[in-house]
């Protein structure tokens, strides 16, 4: 059965009483809120993230889409170094015409390494492929770390939901100076890992684990409820000629600038694995948010290697279940990618 007819047959499940039997999917009923006149509201969200053309891509699709609510951005240093996210994530912001975000600036450097960026892919801005204004928007006050710890203590408990798309290390930082807040979250629903494919920056690793693998163990060991979106997903939803021209056609800001990132960024996947195009990687994580349906996975251990000679970063994900070590992850392998660039065209048209 595919992941999201699961969801919905526990959600119904749910409603009588008989979850018990399904240990490994109670996390998913944490933040399906229905008042009793039938009335859904949009699931709360705090999006971490470096971006990055696919975090562009990721953000706006948020923005498109009501059936979430972004209570904020926080930024973090990754795909270039922390000033230039900081600056995009507000650049994209305005393209969307949402100054009102609150825009919080981060970590600027994992927390016991060295920061490793990724302009070899995405330009030396993070968000080459058009010239976007300046922003004129400020950065919000107080750091990214603060704003996640103190958001998550006046939210009700379950109700927020975390999309890292970037390194992990404002949320394993958060995580570490306030331990009660783990277990206040909805979900983690992230950008990170592969197994199958296995890695995009060194043959073992994926690059938001690598850059920051002491984050990601944090996480992934803090007993909030994990989805993770590796490689394995996310080198299924690859753009080609008709799903760029399809944004571009748009004929929109948004859909013009999208038509240019992905334009743009292309051309390092496709010289590298030879592919028709590029993997948006981060907005799966948004997808999933508002189409779980369109996705399918297990619910399986995954731990952070931090000291491999080679391997350093790597997911170590336990998908047949030979481990016996606890589950702590829904790790995502199939999607239906028609359906993705469907979704993602049809909200972009929004903007
Ligand atoms: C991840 O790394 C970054 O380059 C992308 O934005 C994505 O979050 C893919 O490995
Ligand atoms: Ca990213």
């Amino acid at each position: 059965m595919k992941y999201g007819a699961h969801v919905t047959k526990m959600r119904w499940l749910f409603a009588i009483g008989h979850t018990g039997q399904f240990p490994e999917f109670k996390t998913l009923f944490a933040t399906n809120k229905r008042t009793e006149a039938g009335v859904t509201h949009p699931r709360k969200i705090i999006i971490d993230t470096d971006p990055g053309q696919d975090d562009a891509v990721a953000i706006l699709l948020a923005f498109a889409s009501p059936e979430l609510e972004v209570l904020g951005i926080t930024t973090v240093a990754g795909n270039v170094p922390l000033d230039l996210t900081s600056r995009n994530a507000r650049m994209i912001c305005e393209l969307a015409g949402r100054s009102d975000i609150a825009v919080h600036a981060g970590c600027d450097r994992p927390m016991r390494r060295e920061l490793v960026t990724a302009e070899y892919v995405h330009g030396k801005s993070g968000l080459d492929g058009i010239a976007l204004p300046d922003p004129v928007m400020p950065l919000a006050e107080g750091h990214a770390v603060d704003f996640l710890i103190e958001t998550l203590r006046r939210e009700p408990p379950g109700s927020v939901t975390l999309c890292p798309i970037g390194p992990l290390t404002n949320i394993a930082t958060a995580f570490e100076r306030a331990p009660d807040i783990a277990a206040r979250v909805a979900e983690i629903v992230l950008m990170g890992g592969a197994y199958f494919e296995v890695g995009n920056v060194t043959p073992a690793a994926e690059f938001n684990i690598y850059v920051d693998p002491e984050a990601a163990r944090i996480v992934f060991g803090s007993g909030a409820p994990l989805v993770v979106m590796p490689l394995d997903v996310t080198h299924k939803v690859l753009t080609n000629r008709a799903r760029v021209e399809a944004f571009r056609s748009l004929g929109t800001k948004a859909g013009h600038a999208v038509a240019s990132w992905t334009d743009f960024f292309e051309r390092y996947d496709m010289a590298k694995y030879g592919s028709e195009g590029a993997p948006l990687h981060d907005p799966c994580t948004i997808a999933y948010l508002i189409r779980p349906d369109l996705f399918s996975g297990r619910h399986i251990n995954v731990e952070i290697e931090t000291e491999g000679r080679f391997t350093t970063g790597m997911t170590v994900a336990d998908w047949w279940r030979v481990s016996g070590r606890a589950a702590n992850a829904m790790f995502i392998g199939g999607v239906d990618a028609d359906g993705f660039y469907t979704l993602l065209t049809e909200r972009l048209a929004r903007l």
